[in-house]
């Protein structure tokens, strides 16, 4: 029979190896996290949010809302649904039947309207579109500055042009597909139609979140925003359920 002192000194010796092992375990982890959290830091998304904490604190929130669950989903569902390359060809990309789509070119030009500070989209666009060049409109400059930090981090291989009022740039031009994901906050594009040569693929999203005031345009379905839009040709659209509002995207073109 073992001797009680015996028995104490296992005990005891059990008891340091429980203590080295969970030691070792918890190091581990601390390890395992500090590597995630170096490799978060590395991420433009995360410089670009230090650099607005220490240059421009009041845009924060609004920087974290472009990142949100809603706005990345919204974002992720339009360069999902776009078509993807040029020449005419048939594709489902709406619900229902198979649609004949397509870009003029291969190498797109493109204009994003109330473009916010870019992030997420212009990221998500570049993979899946070959793009030549983006005219961006935001007439806000604190949201530009926050533009151009996203620019510098992530070296597109294109060029952006940034602009401001989408509605005062009164010049004749020729583009593959213009985007407005804001079309909530602004007066309809269809107003500056005679400035656009061809037809050009058109993406539109706005919502029925009537209770913001910022929102002077909302719409109550997407064929509403269809008939607003003016959007002859309709490649796509459709709608998609947040907590509190309803977003709606239409894709097509303006002329048959
Ligand atoms: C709050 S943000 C974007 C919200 C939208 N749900 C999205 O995710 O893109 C709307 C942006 O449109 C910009 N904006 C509104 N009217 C504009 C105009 N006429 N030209 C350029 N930018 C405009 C505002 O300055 C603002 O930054």
């Amino acid at each position: 029979m073992q001797s009680s002192i015996k028995k104490l000194k296992n005990l005891e010796n059990n008891f340091k190896n429980v203590v080295q092992k969970h030691r070792e375990t918890v190091q581990g982890f601390r390890d395992d996290l500090n590597n995630i959290k170096k490799e978060i830091n590395q991420l433009p998304y995360h410089k670009i949010e230090q650099w607005i904490m220490n240059n421009q604190s009041e845009s924060l929130e609004s920087y974290q809302d472009s990142l949100s669950h809603g706005q990345l989903t919204s974002k992720e569902w339009m360069v999902e649904k776009l078509p993807k390359g040029n020449d005419m060809y048939i594709e489902i990309i709406a619900d229902n039947a198979p649609v004949v789509l397509g870009y003029s070119e291969s190498s797109l030009y493109l204009e994003i309207i109330g473009g916010w500070f870019g992030c997420p989209l212009i990221d998500l666009l570049n993979t899946k579109l070959n793009i030549k060049k983006i005219d961006f409109y935001e007439k806000d400059e604190s949201c530009k500055k926050i533009l151009t930090q996203y620019l510098n981090h992530f070296n597109f291989n294109f060029e952006v042009s940034v602009f401001g009022d989408f509605f005062e740039r009164k010049e004749l031009r020729r583009r593959d597909l213009i985007i407005n994901t804001s079309s909530e906050h602004m007066r309809d594009i269809t107003e500056m139609k005679e400035y656009f040569k061809g037809n050009p693929a058109i993406a539109i999203q706005s919502n029925n979140y009537f209770e913001i005031d910022d929102h002077i345009n909302c719409v109550n379905d997407v064929d509403e925003l269809i008939i607003k839009n003016q959007i002859k040709n309709v490649w796509y659209k459709g709608s998609l359920e947040f907590e509190k509002y309803t977003r709606f995207m239409v894709i097509g073109q303006w002329y048959d």
